[in-house]
């Protein structure tokens, strides 16, 4: 097939791309490299530099390269930037992922699978998480993905669309070519990994660590500047970030042997 993988020079998106190649299918890669890498792009790939939000080079695109298909992984995904700027996060997340849903379907492209989160469940209830589960997000980053899976339901239910959600967090691993590089790192698997190779001393769980606490402040900003705006009190429980695992059941049985032996 031809598919189309926005966000293609992302963590994800390259080593998608990778796959799929060697899979057999051709690949175009769409990024405007704000955060992705050129050289994270498979060699074998196009790689097209640009902005979801252009839609005259977004549409040429598909009918130059006659696509078939579509792998959405473009957007912003800080959970604590999404805090600080709500309206940054609708706009690339929804406005722009709509976009793209125009084009398809004014291009006749009716396959997309869609690079959703765990955070659109926020605090779930019960773990390890259901596919089912009631979708409370908590915080505009979840919130997005959510807004933007209901556009996708939307567009397939007016016709023309297939689509695919993929709700997963903590992604982690790498190819032989390629692995994670955000500037800054907020996801835990790279986090630990850099307090183990000695690169970083503090202790990446918990609140301690910047990230987390960074995280954490800017949170907290949200809420005080939503007080002031005439928001509701948000509820004092810690907001979840997708990229701190849960603690489970099991966790708390095995609590004393991880204290002993963790990387605390
Ligand atoms: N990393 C994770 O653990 C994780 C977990 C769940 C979901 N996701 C989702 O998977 C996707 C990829 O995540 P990632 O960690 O690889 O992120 P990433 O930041 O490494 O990659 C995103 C890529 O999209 C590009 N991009 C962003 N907005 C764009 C736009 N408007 N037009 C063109 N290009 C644009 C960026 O330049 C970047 O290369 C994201 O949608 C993210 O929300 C990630």
């Amino acid at each position: 097939m031809r598919i189309l993988v926005t966000g293609g020079a992302g963590y994800i998106g390259s080593v998608v791309t990778e796959e799929l190649l060697h899979a057999g299918h051709q690949v175009v890669v769409y990024d405007n490299l704000l955060e992705g890498h050129r050289e994270a792009v498979a060699p074998d790939a196009t790689l097209i530099q640009a902005d979801l939000l252009d839609d005259g080079t977004l549409r040429s695109t598909l009918k130059a390269h006659r696509i078939e298909a579509v792998v959405h992984m473009a957007a912003h995904s800080s959970v604590a930037e999404s805090c600080e700027q709500p309206e940054k996060y609708r706009r690339n997340n929804v406005i722009a992922g709509v976009a793209l849903l125009e084009a398809m379907r004014d291009t006749s492209v009716e396959k997309i699978v869609f690079s959703s989160s765990a955070a659109v469940y926020g605090e779930p209830e019960l773990q390890p998480i259901d596919e089912c589960a009631p979708t409370r997000p908590t915080n505009p980053y979840g919130a997005s993905k959510l807004e933007f899976e209901k556009e996708l339901g939307n567009a397939e239910a007016s016709g023309g669309l297939r689509h695919a959600s993929l709700r997963y967090f903590n992604a982690a691993g790498a190819t032989e070519k390629c692995g994670e590089h955000h500037n800054p790192e907020t996801h835990l698997i790279p986090l630990v990994l850099q307090v183990a190779a000695g690169l970083d001393p503090r202790p990446a769980q918990g609140d301690r660590h910047p990230a987390h606490a960074e995280g954490d402040r800017r949170r907290r900003q949200a809420g005080r500047q939503g007080r002031r705006d005439g928001g509701s009190r948000p509820k004092r429980r810690r907001q979840p970030d997708p990229g701190r695992r849960q603690r489970t059941a099991r966790d708390v049985r095995q609590r004393p042997r991880r204290q002993a032996g963790g990387i605390r």
